[in-house]
């Protein structure tokens, strides 16, 4: 078993070294601008001041970030943040044994500070982006409504509909939000806190999975298409992960003898495939708009091969989110989960370092961040 182990050890670091770039210091961020739509994967403190269950503005999240408990959904950085930094932390290499593939993280997007959050945005900081992400939040309005006040999909784009018009005031560049990257990571609460949580919903007794991918990927559409009408050129669309694998859903539902809830990884394979063909569409539909598929799937470990469990990091409440002030697991970096929905920091710069600079062509496409921020 140990022989075996640095034997894939040595396989990982011969990739890593023929992935491996000059390391570049970069002066300028790779784009102006960077702007983050999505739910509690990448929200970074929007829901702090909304009444909802959904927020995390105490320890012991954030026990590894900087800012504390900033609201964010895990004890680090998300993944959006990670992608808009130069470096992320003093190891710019990263061997993934979690996984049978290595990475590396380098350069990222190069921005020199984090995003901030809608809620707390000042004109001087919004020429560089907003991140209007909010815990709980669906493609679909009354996604994640059981859990109180949450801003779905729709309204953060109004709220990128005022910034646009406000920076319009401040910026003499008309072609400035076509520079930027704009992010976009939502559906899974569309599946977690709607479809598959009929206590509340009623989408399972209306729709097969099928017809629910087909009704959530023609308002994702339209959603898609007012961000390009307001200026998005370049578009990065997060798939789902193995939303069945999540330790909730597993202490939800059981696995009846298998590793995941297959049901829910089914449904978001059917939705992933049918977004990766919207963003082709899209591409084909805007000859001068840019959209990327993020196959979160493909980056992330597949079950099974995991040498840890996937279990909460954090002692956890009935909600499944972390007892406030209690102590977490110490070995948060041999943790895929920190609560029992949310990936640890560790997970974010695994997927963070292969959406910016892909390892296999499965990862990002048609392209990677790297690239697509370069076009
Ligand atoms: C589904 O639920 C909503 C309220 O949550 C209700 O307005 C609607 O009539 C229901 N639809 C069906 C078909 O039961
Ligand atoms: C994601 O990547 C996996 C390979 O790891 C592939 O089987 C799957 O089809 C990809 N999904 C999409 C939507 O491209």
């Amino acid at each position: 078993m140990a022989h075996k182990f640095s034997r894939l050890v040595l396989v990982h670091l011969f990739i890593v070294l023929m992935h491996l770039e000059p390391f570049v210091v970069s002066e300028e961020p790779q784009v102006p601008c960077y702007f983050i739509f999505g739910d509690s994967l990448v929200d970074s403190g929007n829901n702090n001041q909304l009444v909802t269950a959904s927020k995390v503005n105490y320890p012991p999240y954030g026990i590894d970030f900087s800012e504390k408990a900033s609201g964010r959904f895990t004890n680090g950085r998300t993944s959006a943040d990670l992608i808009g930094l130069e470096t992320v932390g003093v190891v710019s290499m990263i061997i993934s044994v979690s996984t049978s593939h290595s990475m590396i993280t380098g350069e990222h997007l190069g921005f020199d500070e984090y995003i901030p959050s809608y809620a707390v945005a000042t004109d001087e900081q919004i020429n560089k982006g907003v991140n209007y992400a909010s815990g709980s939040s669906g493609i679909r309005d009354e996604t994640g409504s059981h859990l109180g006040e949450r801003i779905s999909l729709n309204m953060q784009l109004l709220h990128h509909d005022s910034i646009v018009s406000r920076l319009s005031n401040l910026q003499h560049d008309t072609t400035f939000t076509n520079k930027c990257i704009y992010l976009v990571n939502i559906g899974s609460n569309d599946y977690i806190n709607n479809y598959f949580f009929s206590d509340y919903y009623n989408t399972s007794r209306i729709y097969d999975p099928t017809q629910y991918a087909v009704i959530l990927i023609e308002q994702y559409s339209e959603q898609l298409m007012t961000l390009y009408n307001l200026g998005a050129r370049k578009i990065v669309v997060f798939g789902l992960a193995r939303i069945g694998c999540i330790p909730a859903e597993i202490g939800r539902f059981g696995t009846h003898g298998k590793l995941c809830v297959d049901p829910l990884n089914e449904a978001a394979k059917i939705f992933n495939n049918k977004l990766k063909s919207l963003v082709d569409e899209l591409n084909n539909i805007y000859s001068d708009g840019r959209f990327t598929f993020i196959n979160v799937t493909s980056i992330s470990a597949p079950q099974g091969d995991i040498p840890f469990p996937n279990e909460p990091c954090c002692q956890v409440r009935e909600d499944w989110q972390c007892t406030p002030n209690t102590d977490p697991c110490r070995f948060r970096d041999l943790s895929l989960f920190f609560d029992g929905f949310h990936p640890t920091e560790i997970s974010n710069i695994l997927l963070a370092a292969r959406s910016y600079t892909r390892l296999f062509t499965t990862d990002a496409s048609p392209w990677d961040i790297k690239h697509l921020s370069q076009l």
